[in-house]
């Protein structure tokens, strides 16, 4: 019998169709039914550039985790406090990870229930979030994560420079260097050169990865690591659902789909946006971190013959049931110019029966219920009134919000993105339009005045 492998998280994009929206709106088997073959043809060039080795990340379930958890379980043992500094991919996945697998009060449990650092994350160069860290944090039980690939970002560096001063005040430059590790490239960059100069521990992240396909490498997996997350499983999910993606045909690939009716929704029907709305408190983070690599890598102004094409959809974040009470208005009766994307998680960690109620009225409705319960209903009842207002919207279902679903929803979201940057015919791993501020902000640096 065919060993079938079951995917690690489903995927619905039935509310996009014509058959639910209406002709006008979805998509129908005449505009289906051609694409089949596009996304056969795409499948086949991504497996082949896979092949040449075009696109690494796609090989990091696969890795050996033996040195990030060996230097995690030394950072566990003899420090209190973890800080990251990074920023873009060197922070939201890291960020994303930490939310969805730890409650939200993980740095307010005891040490035991922790069996970890505290952990923060530095992702601006703002100072009232760095200074209240140097008076709550004692250095000497600190270790600093730097990360960045390319070993130069302005704004980590920039923390770098003040946390490297904070430590060596008050534990002498020779100890400072224990409490520095480096997460970066393997062979270029200002930290590399730092951290060989300083002695610091380091990991690399792989050559071809840039920020925000590199959660699956030591820039998530470190950090993971220390907070006691099981990084083997989130690798694992990720593999499953490759394995998914291999083995299975393209018709009912979730990721080329998705990658397709995006592209297809603001291409032909010029919705312009894709909210992604997860109904748990702990996507939030994977939802700004999807933010980061649909927007950074569809964003172009020109696609690969050099034509001006300016593409992109700009991606939005709502959180349900919260963002039912301010965004969802405008999604229900505002311009057609959206598609709301829902992650729902299936199996509610830690829920919460109601007691027996007494009270008449709405809130008598949730007696034998749940909080878990009442935030599933919501999110079906909304996908239900934005269908029949004839908004489309897709969904994500995860089965419980453990590392196996989440490594499995970081590799749709990286697979889905390379995807429709084909659709577009544009590069989704540069981004030109980013360099443009970063030479007027040094610029503006080299002004010796003031501003
Ligand atoms: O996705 C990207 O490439 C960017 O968002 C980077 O992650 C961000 O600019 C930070 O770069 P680095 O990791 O080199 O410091």
């Amino acid at each position: 019998m065919e060993n079938k492998v079951v995917p690690p998280l489903r995927w619905d994009f039935s509310n996009m169709s014509a058959e639910v929206l209406g002709t006008a709106d979805g998509i129908n088997d005449s505009a289906r039914s051609p694409a089949l073959q596009l996304l056969d043809e795409a499948r086949k060039c991504f497996e082949e550039d896979r092949k040449k080795g075009r696109f690494p990340f796609l090989e990091l379930p696969y890795q050996s985790t033996e040195k990030i958890k060996t230097l995690a379980e030394m950072v566990r043992e003899r420090f209190d406090n973890f800080v990251l500094l990074g920023i873009g991919g060197s922070a939201l996945g890291p960020i994303a990870l930490q939310q969805a697998l730890h409650s939200p009060h993980y740095n307010m449990l005891s040490r035991d229930q922790r069996g970890g650092p505290k952990m923060f994350f530095i992702d601006n160069v703002d100072p009232s979030e760095v200074a209240p860290l140097f008076e709550l944090l004692d250095p000497a039980r600190t270790v600093v994560n730097v990360v960045t690939k390319s070993g130069g970002t302005l704004e980590t560096m920039a923390l770098f420079l003040l946390f490297k001063d904070w430590v060596t005040k008050h534990v002498g430059s020779r100890a400072a260097r224990n409490h520095f590790i480096a997460t970066t490239d393997l062979n270029k960059g200002a930290l590399r050169k730092i951290a060989q100069e300083e002695g610091y521990p380091t990991l690399d992240i792989p050559e071809a990865i840039g920020g925000r396909y590199s959660v699956l490498t030591p820039v998530g997996l470190f950090p993971a690591a220390v907070s006691g997350i099981d990084i083997d499983a989130l690798l694992k999910g990720a593999a499953d659902l490759d394995q998914v993606f291999q083995k299975g045909p393209t018709s009912e690939n979730g990721a080329i789909w998705g990658a397709y009716l995006h592209y297809w929704s603001s291409t032909q029907k010029k919705r312009n946006i894709l909210v992604t709305m997860p109904y748990a408190e702990g996507l939030n983070g994977i939802a700004q971190w999807f933010g980061q690599i649909w927007a950074e890598s569809l964003g172009k102004e020109k696609d690969l013959s050099g034509k001006k094409v300016s593409t992109g959809q700009t991606p939005v974040v709502a959180v349900g049931a919260t963002d039912q009470h301010s965004q969802l208005q405008l999604y229900m009766e505002g311009p057609m110019d959206k598609t709301i994307q829902f992650i729902s998680v299936e199996a509610i960690k830690d829920d919460l029966s109601f007691p027996p109620i007494k009270a008449e009225g709405t809130i008598a409705l949730l007696d034998g219920r749940s909080l878990g319960e009442l935030l599933q209903i919501e999110q079906l009842a909304i996908e239900a009134s934005l269908t029949k207002a004839g908004r489309p919207n897709c969904k994500i279902t995860l089965p419980s919000l453990d590392p196996h679903s989440v490594g499995a929803l970081f590799y749709f979201f990286e697979v889905q993105t390379v995807y429709a940057g084909r659709f577009y015919q544009i590069n989704a791993f540069d981004q030109p339009g980013v360099e443009a501020g970063k030479k007027i902000i040094k610029k503006l640096l080299l002004r010796k005045n003031r501003l």
